[in-house]
């Protein structure tokens, strides 16, 4: 069965790259990535990535906010985005973080790191090369930690040396002090 799906998704794959090579697009849209706020807020010398927050491809496996690429090297310059850290309140829960694909693609894995802490893998999902629909949304735990935090998404495309990489920064804030402004 494995075998047989993984075939029948090749075929479909090809023929998509043959007629529109590079249409394998998309970045964290909420809570807002870099790129997100760069097209929307806009954030001052963002550059380029506002007009293709869904562009930020480069090899797999990097921690910068730009994959390591020659584009968009903005995204990883920490002093324009330290106004724009996001409020979250997860409260234990899982935080959602949702994907906007402008052009899905085979998929092998979603990575999720805290890089203000060394890194860390919070969490990752095998997608074992199945295409997603055009939004995908992914339960993270963020493991108790708190406070000002850039979390690293990478989106790693199956049949492609390539990643999709997308920084946000949140704001987590400990139960405790919202259980006092309950
Ligand atoms: C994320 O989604 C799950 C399932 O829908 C929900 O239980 C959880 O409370 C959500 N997390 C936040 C921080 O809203």
């Amino acid at each position: 069965m494995v075998n047989i799906f993984a075939l029948s998704s090749l075929v479909p794959a090809a023929l998509q790259m043959a007629v529109a090579p590079g249409p394998r697009h998309g970045y964290v849209s909420y809570p807002p990535s870099r790129q997100a706020l760069c097209r929307d807020v806009p954030v001052p010398g963002c550059g380029d990535v506002k007009y293709e927050p869904q562009s930020v491809e480069a090899r797999k496996g990097s921690f910068k906010c730009n994959g390591g690429g020659e584009r968009f090297h903005e995204l990883n310059e920490e002093h324009l985005w330290v106004d724009y850290f996001t409020v979250v309140h997860p409260d234990h829960a899982p935080l959602n973080f949702t994907w906007t694909l402008t052009a899905p693609h085979a998929t092998s894995t979603w990575e999720y790191f805290i890089l203000t802490e060394h890194n860390t893998k919070l969490i990752s999902f095998d997608y074992g090369g199945v295409t997603p629909g055009y939004t995908v949304i992914h339960h993270v735990p963020l493991r108790g930690y708190t406070g000002r935090q850039t979390i690293l998404a990478r989106w790693n495309i199956a049949d492609t040396a390539a990643a999709f990489y997308a920084c946000v920064d949140v704001d987590i804030i400990p139960p405790t002090h919202k259980e006092c402004l309950d």
